[in-house]
């Protein structure tokens, strides 16, 4: 089955092809970050607007780089939920329109559980069940994944998204919207033990807390300012990022062992960090667990990852009615059994 997804939750504006393998046919991303930047951060109505003027032209584009017509087509896929509501609409209503236009199976796709399958949809001989520790904007998750509709939360972070502390720590050191990319690059160049920053253990043990680290770097950038000397940006950023690295990899370490999984994967926008990405690889192979990853533009917000996950869904046997509203919150628990 030949499946066109599209995803519009936030600021990327996605177009994707998978193909009868479920291999990625065409993967188009029209990232809005540089029409957002000015402001700081996501204005969900500029978002909105922007996903209804670069859809259209994208969806000629996407089925000419998959080398694919209509009447090829298996099915549609569209991103439900969870995101922004007005533009989870856009891509939303594009994928029914489409489909009903061309009398096309439709269902509405999990954002994040769509995250967690891009690492199958980048590499389709992962072994079920896996572990995947989902780091995005907007969730730090750790997921038993046993099936495309079998995803079980096993631990969350009880505040901040791991890539929103990487957000308003770039915005407290002045590097601009996003800052998980800009404090990425920095800590390459720093000392990640210059500055003892705090790390959070939870009631729960796979639970996860970023605020108290946000905090520790306030406190750290104010006395600084008040000694009035020039702020060593560089080595906040890389004793930042350890903190934020090494509390990830331990949980996401601490979870396999305790549920017994050999396989870890990662996922989401902050999965694209070099550093993580290495601790990880090398905290598994030191304890014979397999670790594997998304390439970096399937780690960000795509279409690829909902093509894919919408494909599995409609193998399945889901089918969505047109009827479907976005859904701004949509916890894992809450995708529906099969029918
Ligand atoms: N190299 C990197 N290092 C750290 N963080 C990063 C890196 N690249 C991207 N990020 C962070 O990833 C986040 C964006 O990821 P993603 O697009 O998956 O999130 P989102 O879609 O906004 O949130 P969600 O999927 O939870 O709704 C941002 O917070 C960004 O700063
Ligand atoms: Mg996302």
């Amino acid at each position: 089955m030949i499946v066109l997804g599209f995803e519009s939750s936030c600021d990327e504006t996605s177009l994707a092809v998978v193909g009868p393998d479920g291999r990625i046919l065409a993967n188009l991303i029209a990232s809005q970050v540089d029409l957002h930047a000015r402001y700081g951060g996501v204005v969900p109505e500029v978002a909105s607007r922007r996903h209804v003027e670069a859809l259209g032209p994208m969806l000629d584009e996407v089925l000419a780089v998959a080398g694919v017509g209509w009447s090829d087509l298996g099915g549609i896929a569209a991103t439900r939920g969870p995101g922004l509501a007005g533009a989870l609409l856009v891509g939303l209503m594009a994928g029914k329109a489409v489909a009903f236009a061309h009398g096309l199976p439709f269902v509405g796709v999990h954002h994040l559980a769509a995250h967690v399958w891009a690492n199958v949809a980048a590499h389709p001989d992962t072994p079920l069940p896996f572990l995947c520790l989902l780091v995005s904007g907007g969730h730090t998750t750790l997921v038993r994944v046993s099936g495309p509709s079998a995803m079980v939360e096993l631990g969350r972070t009880q505040d901040d998204a791991a890539g929103e502390a990487y957000d308003k720590v770039g915005r407290l050191l002045g590097l601009g919207y996003p800052g998980g990319p800009r404090v990425d690059r920095l800590a390459r160049e720093g000392n990640p033990s210059a500055f003892a920053l705090p790390r959070a253990r939870m009631d729960h043990p796979l639970d996860f807390s970023f605020s108290g680290l946000k905090t520790a770097v306030r406190r750290t950038v104010e006395r600084w300012e008040l000694a009035d000397g020039p702020l060593p940006v560089a080595d906040i950023c890389a004793s930042f990022q350890e903190a934020v690295v090494e509390v990830l990899v331990a949980r996401t370490i601490e979870a396999a062992e305790a549920e017994g999984l050999e396989h870890v994967a990662i996922a989401g926008g902050v999965a694209a960090n070099r550093a993580l990405r290495a601790r990880m690889a090398e905290a598994c192979a030191s304890r014979g667990l397999v670790f594997a990853c998304p390439p970096l533009d399937l780690c960000t917000d795509n279409a690829a990852m909902v093509a894919a996950l919408g494909r599995a869904w409609l193998l399945e046997g889901r089918r969505d009615d047109f009827g479907i509203a976005p859904r701004t919150r949509w916890p894992l628990a809450e995708i529906l059994p099969l029918p």
